[in-house]
This record gives C-alpha cells, structure tokens and sequence, in this order.
C-alpha cells in the first residue's frame, strides 16, 4: 500500500499536509494522536470515503479512483460497530460479507475459531459492545482482504476484550494481511504494533518500530502531545 503526497482539505483548512507512507510487507501500523487530529480523515480517504485535494492512495498500483471493484476487494475498513444492522444477526453480517467480498474463506471454521457460535444468531442489537467488536473483527477475517483498516477497535472495550481482539489481530498478520489501526490511546495498540505512527499537524511526525527502537512510545508521546492521554 502505498500513500503519495496525500492533502486533505475541509473547507481551507488543511487536515492531512503532504502525507507519504509505503507498506511493503505484511504488519501491523498503530496511528495514533489525540482526538481531532485527523487518524479517521487518513482512514477514510484510504477508505477511498474522502476525495484527497492532493495526492493518491494505492494498494498494489491499483487507486480506488482507477478501479473501484479491484481496489475494494484488497481493502475492508471498519469504521466503528454503528455501521452493524441492529435487526440483522452477525451470521448475516458474515454472509454478506463473504458474497460481496467473493471470498473462499469458511465462515463456520472463523466462528469457530473467535468462539462467537453462542450469539452469532442473535441480532446485533441484543449484543454487548465487545461482543459486536467481535462480530466485526469476523467480518474483516471473512473479507479476505489484504489491507484492513479498524479505526479505534478498542474503545470503550474492558481488558479482556482488548487481549483477545489483540491476539486475534496478530495472529490474523501471519495470513499476510497489513493492519493499519488507530486510537487516541496509545497503550491500546502500542503493544500489537510493529510500527506506531504519530500523527500531528498534518503529518506524520514521528514513527517508532516497536521492537527496534529504545526510547519508549510513551516518551515520545508526552514530548508530541503533553502528558493528559486520556
Ligand atoms: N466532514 C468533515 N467536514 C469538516 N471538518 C471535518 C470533517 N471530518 C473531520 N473534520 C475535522 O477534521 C479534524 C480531524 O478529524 P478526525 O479525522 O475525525 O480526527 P480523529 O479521528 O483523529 O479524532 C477535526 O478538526 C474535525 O473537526
Ligand atoms: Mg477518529
């Protein structure tokens, strides 16, 4: 995947400046800033969602812009659990998900597999929200897709939820896929990350290779943000 001198405007306003990123090789990228700052506007122009007023976004050379159907079948974004059917039960989330996406992965094995078989066939709006967190991480599994947006997978989830949707996520890397995941907290994601973007202004000001680099992420949080992480 690969993003270009990517600017985005509201109104005059300048929300992403000359943004470029290139991911070559199955990972998973944390974003993270504080709320305002623009991690949904970057999720959703990827998302090919917002127009860039400059730039492009491209997932094997492929722009949404170029080839819609093409582009859309290497992408699944998950915006937040509001955009579940509250009638519908996650079974039919996953059903349709493997129709429009033309995937060949076995529903069954991924229900399975999350241990989601206990209320898979209750409609949405019966569920707790790490329940429905879940649901949407089987629809990204069902999806297929190599490139999986998930912006603040973890709000509002306890603990527990949090580790099991982590592992999830990092054993779901293995299958080749790149993860770009954001929150406004950094503990959420720094841990699942392998690189962890910090976005300020407009750009990407910083970038830590978790396993690699020795100053700690939360230092370089307080020193971009202050210290109030929320
Ligand atoms: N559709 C829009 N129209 C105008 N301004 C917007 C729109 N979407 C987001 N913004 C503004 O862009 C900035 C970044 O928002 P957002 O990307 O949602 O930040 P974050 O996801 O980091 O909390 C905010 O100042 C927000 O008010
Ligand atoms: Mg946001």
């Amino acid at each position: 995947m690969q993003v270009v001198n990517l600017t985005v405007k509201f109104k005059k306003k300048a929300i992403l400046k000359n943004i470029n990123l290139k991911i070559t090789q199955p990972e998973i990228i944390g974003l993270v800033a504080p709320n305002g700052t623009g991690k949904t506007t970057l999720l959703r122009t990827i998302a090919g969602l917002i127009q860039p007023n400059e730039g492009s976004v491209s997932i094997e050379g492929t722009t949404v812009y170029e080839d819609r159907e093409t582009y859309y079948k290497k992408m699944y974004y998950v915006e937040s659990n509001h955009t579940l059917y509250s009638n519908l039960n996650g079974k039919d989330h996953l059903s349709y998900v493997k129709s429009v996406w033309k995937s060949s992965i076995d529903v069954e094995e991924v229900i399975r597999k999350l241990g989601i078989s206990d209320y898979i066939h209750k409609p949405i709006k019966k569920l707790s929200l790490g329940m429905k967190q879940h649901i949407l991480l089987a629809m990204c599994i069902v999806s297929d897709a190599d490139v999986i947006l998930l912006d603040e997978p973890m709000n509002g989830l306890d603990p527990t939820s949090m580790k099991v949707i982590s592992k999830y996520i990092k054993e779901m890397k293995k299958n080749n896929k790149i993860f770009m995941i954001s929150s406004h907290i950094l503990s959420n994601i720094d841990t699942i990350s392998d690189k962890v973007l910090f976005l300020k202004d407009g750009n990407i000001v910083c970038t830590i290779e978790s396993q690699k680099d020795g100053e700690s992420s939360e230092n370089v949080y307080d020193k971009l943000y202050g210290t109030e992480e929320e």
